[in-house]
């Protein structure tokens, strides 16, 4: 299991894993330099030299474009790899292959299915492993939105922010990990069928999380926030009961009357429009869709910095 597979005690840097294991004021600064770095974003070039690895287990376009221009923008280069391309846990560890590839690159982001493979990678690399998207969190994504939503509302600190949809999705359960470190109240809409793990949400509680969990629609009175997601995440089987069951939780216009005027609206991407939105919503006035896909680019500068400990001192 995850906690008790320890980081390699060769560790050169830190390692990016969730949101639940990282010192609030830690993300605190690398929000931080996020938003600096968006504001000038060529002007800082530490990478020279160091080179990052992406290994996908899974599609991607935004974590991998995005991730790819970081490095660059900051100096480095990157070699971008597929699972299936590799000797990824096929006869050789993963722990192995983190222990080998940590004598090429520097740091190495893995997006993949269980997330046993991602800390078996961090116990045997010796340079910094950053989660990309496992089928239990989406870390890097939610680093992006809690940017964007500072930038749209300012500090999150006591404002309501309500997901609607599949309540087991992983960019969900890194808001969980989010709710106690930057104090917001977050309420979930979902079918009985489709709740967060219980352990998530006990762990958040315990810290102080205001997170409720409900069938009901009516949560989004009142929202500042309104986040959802595809209702079929890229490891889940049952299509169709999921659509069947999540048919009610689709954000649309109606629903999105009942948030505050100013209430802004998320989705990670790739969104399934008709499906869990709307284009009316997706497309509308209160959507910041894109600038949340553009500060996956900023927020992973600042994640790589941080693992590298080479974010500025300013
Ligand atoms: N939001 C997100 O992670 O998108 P990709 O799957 O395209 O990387
Ligand atoms: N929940 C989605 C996120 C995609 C970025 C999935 O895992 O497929």
């Amino acid at each position: 299991m995850p906690t008790t597979i320890p980081p390699s005690a060769l560790k050169q840097g830190r390692d990016f894993l969730d949101l639940d294991r990282i010192e609030p004021q830690e993300l605190f600064a690398i929000l931080r330099h996020a938003h600096a770095m968006k504001k000038n974003p060529l002007a800082f070039r530490p990478m020279e030299g160091k080179t990052l690895a992406l290994i996908f287990e899974k599609p991607s376009t935004r974590t991998r474009v995005s991730f790819e221009v970081a490095m660059r923008q900051l100096g480095g280069q990157v070699t971008t790899l597929s699972g299936a391309e590799i000797q990824l846990g096929r006869g050789e560890t993963i722990a192995d292959t983190g222990r080998v590839l940590s004598r090429y690159v520097d740091v190495i982001m893995l997006r993949t299915f269980a997330e046993h493979k991602l800390y078996e990678l961090a116990s045997g690399a010796s340079v910094p492993i950053i989660n990309g998207l496992t089928d239990h969190s989406h870390p890097c994504q939610v680093m992006a939105d809690l940017m964007t939503a500072e930038e749209r509302l300012g500090s999150l600190k006591g404002k309501n922010v309500v997901w609607v949809g599949d309540g087991g999705d992983n960019v969900l359960i890194s808001w969980i990990h989010a709710a106690p470190i930057f104090d917001f109240t977050l309420r979930i809409a979902c079918p009985p069928a489709f709740v967060p793990p219980t352990e998530a949400l006990i762990a958040a509680q315990k810290k102080g999380a205001k997170v409720t969990v409900t069938p009901d629609m009516d949560v989004t009175d009142g929202a500042d926030v309104v986040l959802t997601d595809c209702w079929v995440s890229m490891h889940n089987s049952d299509a169709a009961a999921r659509h069947e069951m999540l048919m009610p939780y689709q954000v649309n216009a109606d629903l999105m009357k009942r948030a505050k005027p100013h209430a802004i609206f998320m989705h990670c991407l790739p969104a399934h429009r008709g499906e869990e939105v709307t284009d009316d919503v997706i497309d509308g006035a209160q959507s910041a869709v894109w600038d949340e896909a553009e500060n996956r680019l900023h927020a992973h500068k600042a994640i790589l910095c941080w693992c590298l400990n080479v974010l500025p001192t300013a």
